[in-house]
């Protein structure tokens, strides 16, 4: 078993995707695959390669996760760099969010974009990563979700499209953990975060939200497969 550990991060451009690959490569041990579907515009994320704090091996990728020529250039990619080793933390982070819409009123064009972001996105990348995850020591897949799709939380009637599509992915989670029990997929919702998504009002700072959700990525076991996890390692009802 080698001493570091083999990340890759979808959505890496800004929001959460950006800090988690800031925060883990603090570390000398970690190999971090960020990947975005515009690397040339995506310069925050291309100005970590010159940040003194970065002590970590970082790899800008190109992926859109609706493409999937893309994701399987992208696999390829990886797999040359990682010369037969694995991956061992896969973190499905990319994600939209439409405009807030109710049942009554919604867009249809907006609720099928959102499902193909959120659920056919990850469901495409985790099937065409799985050789390498399979590889890996930890064998980890997080998927961010929210806690919009959480049913007994009882959100209400608010953001229809974007929650369907969390609630999607949710199952999809549920899914893998039931076929492939060799491996350790599960659910984080990061709590309402300053992004773009999150907007100015939200409760938390990017940096609160992704200390706490390395924390649970790194710490899962094989028994948090398919469970709801927030950034605090509280589980969340279904
Ligand atoms: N912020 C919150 O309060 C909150 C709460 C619950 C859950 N979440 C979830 O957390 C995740 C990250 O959200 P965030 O707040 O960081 O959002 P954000 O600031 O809007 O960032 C979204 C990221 O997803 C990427 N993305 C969108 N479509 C993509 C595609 N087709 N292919 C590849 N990348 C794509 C964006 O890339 P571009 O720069 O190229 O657009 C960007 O890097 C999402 O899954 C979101 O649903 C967020």
């Amino acid at each position: 078993m080698s001493m570091s550990s083999t990340w890759l991060i979808t959505g890496a451009s800004r929001g959460i995707g950006l800090e988690l690959v800031k925060q883990l490569l603090i570390s000398p041990h970690v190999v971090l695959f960020a990947t975005c579907r515009d690397p040339q515009s995506a310069t925050s994320l291309l100005a970590l390669g010159d940040c003194n704090s970065i002590n970590g091996k970082l790899y800008v990728v190109r992926m859109d996760v609706t493409d999937e020529a893309s994701i399987i250039s992208a696999k390829d990619e990886v797999a040359g760099i990682l010369q037969g080793r694995g991956l061992d933390y896969l973190i499905n982070n990319a994600g939209v969010a439409p405009q807030d819409d109710r049942t009554t009123t919604l867009n249809t064009n907006d609720l099928i974009s959102t499902v193909i972001v959120n659920v056919a996105g990850p469901a495409l990348v985790t099937r065409t990563f799985i050789p390498l995850i399979e590889q890996g020591d930890r064998k980890v897949i997080a998927n961010v979700s929210s806690a919009l799709a959480s049913i007994s939380t009882d959100w209400g009637r608010e953001h229809t499209s974007y929650s369907i599509s969390k609630y999607g992915l949710n199952m999809l989670t549920y899914k893998l953990a039931k076929e492939r029990p060799d491996l350790t997929p599960f659910l984080l919702d990061p709590g309402w975060v300053k992004t773009d998504m999150g907007g100015s009002n939200a409760l938390l700072e990017v940096h609160e939200s992704v200390t706490g959700i390395i924390q649970v990525v790194r710490n899962v076991t094989a028994k948090d497969a398919g469970r709801f996890i927030d950034y605090t390692g509280q589980i969340v009802p279904w």
